[in-house]
């Protein structure tokens, strides 16, 4: 009818529970009706397609800087490149300067992605200076809809101590907020970089060589003994291997309010790739490094077996020309690489159509449980009735070789190069604005709006 903005016709949606066929109707940007048979003149006809929530990616890092350099996509390119790809909401990793306020931070990221952004975004706020001031604004910045933090356990600059992490934790339990947190042993690192220098071991194989799985498995059981001393809650971002997801399966075993993430290069990508020709390894230093071959189908369990919630991409690009800062010694190597684009496709293929997980889990995992745990659901994260309209129309049997020649990243390569799928997003509707179409970019520019988020979920 011609009271709605939108119909879309003879669709199958899924959501993390459901699958069935039905028409949507879309008004004001939302979804305001659900029926098996909705008549509209203009309707988008879905046949033969799944409809999906838009996904929502909860780990990103646009414009940020980071070993003297910026990654490279900012918050136009990046979005454009996750919208094409099935994305519909990002939450960012806001990090603090050093000198700079909380809320000063957040001005800071606000212009990076205001006038840019073209899905809807949050902030996380990557907490690098616990201080008189910074105590006082955590409680006010989880009340504005910031409700999530980020403690690095690594990196010069960034990185907070044990003490420091715990007090945060004590703050975020009692402001209701959540803590997330990078785990690796920052002592074994430095003692092993420092070994491997003076022997000469500067390629960037030895990236991952300085911070082996058990580095990470020990900080994140560290981190996690923290966060279990306040009983507060804890989300472990990109758990790369089945050892540190073991500390946190055995934290719920525990009852603890504790959460994993992991990404996508952890389920498909491994060390061997470190040991492409001439400086390609670097292209694949990131930390928590690839582990080995094994790792992947390990993990895959750890996210069957629900101790892992959700599946983020650490979306962190550098052009190669970047990546050669550290042709020399790989501690000088940009971390992070690039993966907000082929996420949602990589995930179904090698997720549902190779038997790891079921259609639904593929939802839960890559939208709602994301949604949920950060305080955007029902907004965001499903398909129902008042939710936003961030629908994505997946055509199950389109073919796609993933290649940096269709991708829209602004970066010069995929780590995810010559990787077949069946089932690509063919169309992306954010708030009910059809604004990606067949690989292409169509909506309008800089139409993101911030998410206040509220109410973090345990899951
Ligand atoms: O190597 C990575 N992961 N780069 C991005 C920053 C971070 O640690 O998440
Ligand atoms: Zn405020
Ligand atoms: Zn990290
Ligand atoms: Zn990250």
């Amino acid at each position: 009818m011609s009271n709605y903005d939108l119909v879309i016709k003879n669709g199958t949606i899924i959501t993390a529970s459901d699958k069935y066929k039905a028409d949507l109707a879309i008004k004001d940007g939302k979804i305001v009706e659900i029926s098996s048979s909705l008549d509209a003149p203009n309707a988008y006809d879905a046949s033969g397609k799944i409809l999906i929530p838009g996904g929502v990616d909860v780990h990103t890092h646009l414009d940020m800087p980071f070993g003297g350099t910026f990654s490279s996509d900012d918050f136009q390119t990046g979005t454009k490149a996750a919208a094409i790809g099935g994305t519909t909401s990002i939450v960012d990793y806001a990090v603090q300067p050093q000198g700079k306020t909380l809320h000063e931070t957040i001005d800071i990221w606000s212009e990076k992605a205001n006038g840019k952004a073209v899905i809807d975004y949050g902030f996380h706020l990557a907490v690098t200076n616990l201080n008189e001031n910074t105590r006082k604004e955590l409680p006010q910045i989880i009340n504005d809809g910031f409700p999530s933090f980020k403690v690095f356990m690594v990196y010069d600059g960034m990185r907070l101590d044990d003490r420091t992490l715990l007090e945060i934790l004590q703050i975020a339990k009692d402001s209701h907020g959540l803590v997330c947190v990078h785990a690796e042993n920052y002592d074994t690192i430095n003692y092993r970089v420092n070994q491997l220098l003076k022997d000469g071991k500067t390629e960037p194989l030895y990236h991952a060589i300085s911070r082996p799985q058990k580095c990470e498995a020990e900080a994140t059981n560290r981190a996690i003994k923290l966060a279990e001393m306040s009983d507060a809650p804890i989300y472990i971002v990109h758990v790369s291997n089945r050892e540190a997801a073991d500390e946190i399966r055995k934290s719920r075993a525990e009852g603890f309010p504790t959460m994993g993430e992991t990404c996508t290069q952890y389920l498909l990508l491994n060390e061997e790739y470190y040991k492409e020709e001439g400086f390609g390894g670097a292209k694949y230093v990131m930390s928590p490094p690839l582990r080995n071959k094994k790792n992947n189908a390990l993990l895959w369990e750890s996210i069957r077996s629900g101790d892992i919630q959700t599946i983020a991409t650490d979306h962190c690009p550098f052009f190669m020309k970047q990546k050669e800062l550290g042709k020399d010694n790989f501690t000088k190597i940009p971390n992070g690489a690039p993966g907000i684009e082929a996420r949602m496709a990589l995930i179904h293929h090698y997720g549902v159509n190779e038997g790891n997980i079921s259609i639904n889990k593929f939802v839960e995992l890559t939208s709602t449980n994301p949604a949920k745990i950060f305080g955007m659901y029902p907004k965001k994260g499903t398909i129902a009735v008042n939710s936003d309209a961030d629908i994505v129309v997946f055509d199950e049997d389109k073919e796609i070789t993933i290649s940096v020649d269709m991708l829209h990243e602004n970066v010069d390569y995929s780590t995810f190069e010559g990787f077949k799928v069946k089932g690509y997003p063919v169309a992306t509707f954010s708030r009910g604005e059809l604004i990606a179409e067949d690989g292409n970019y169509i909506g309008k520019e800089a139409r993101g709006k911030l998410i206040k988020r509220k109410n973090i979920e345990i899951l």
